[in-house]
């Protein structure tokens, strides 16, 4: 059994990334662990301004600290009539980190008054894979839709309930956890990287 890291201590993500990369876990017998294996390294601080910065910033110290091929990723809801933001700040856009409910608050409220056809956004999100020998790769997913006037739905998290996907009538909270891991930005930059992650350990 091979082990990699994902640069998280959130059991969550850690759960999530199993469950999206769980036919490569089955074919090259790997085992997906969190920084929570490792307590004594230090938090990484988010210095970046883009997602790529900020995912390589994580997974190339958890490299660099365990020895072991590292997975990171930086991800957020990018919204076209603000230029891309709240993009690396959406954890924080209401002031202080991790308010959910007062990050999407603000952002509604600073688009009032924008029409449903100037709505549109995405969650992105950039996935790095780095080995400790200095290779990083970088790979990009985004989950287009448009914006809501109203939170609606329950699961999720984050910007989740106001965000309508495309192709549907739903927000991203009204899906259930395997519909949105289908064709969530998360899923698709780290399926995209699975492929690179297949090819490199098979060299490495
Ligand atoms: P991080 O990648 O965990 O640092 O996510 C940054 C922030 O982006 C989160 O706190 C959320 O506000 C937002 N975000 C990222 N991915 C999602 C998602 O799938 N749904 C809703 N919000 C998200």
């Amino acid at each position: 059994m091979r082990r990699i890291v994902l640069a998280t201590r959130n059991g969550h993500k850690v759960r999530e990334l199993q469950t999206i990369l769980a036919d490569l876990i089955d074919e090259l017998d790997l085992e997906i662990v969190g920084l929570g294996e490792f307590p004594d390294l230090p938090d990484v601080v988010e210095t970046g301004v883009t997602f790529a910065q900020n995912a390589t910033l994580k997974a190339v110290a958890a490299a660099e600290a365990t020895g072991l091929p590292a997975l990171a990723d930086d991800s957020g809801l990018a919204v076209n009539v603000l230029g891309g933001s709240p993009g690396v700040f959406s954890a924080r856009w209401a002031g202080t980190h991790g308010q959910d409910r007062a990050n999407l608050e603000v952002l509604l409220g600073q688009i009032t008054d924008v029409p449903d056809e100037q709505r549109s956004a995405a969650f992105v999100c950039v996935a790095a894979l780095a080995l400790p020998g200095g290779t990083v790769v970088l790979r990009r997913g985004q989950m287009p839709g448009t914006l809501a006037r109203e939170p609606r739905g329950d699961n999720g998290f984050g910007y989740d309930p106001i965000l309508v996907v495309d192709g549907d009538t739903r927000t991203a909270a009204e899906l259930t956890f395997e519909e949105k891991n289908a064709i969530s930005h998360r899923g698709k930059a780290f399926r995209s990287l699975s492929a690179d992650l297949r090819e490199l350990l098979a060299r490495s």
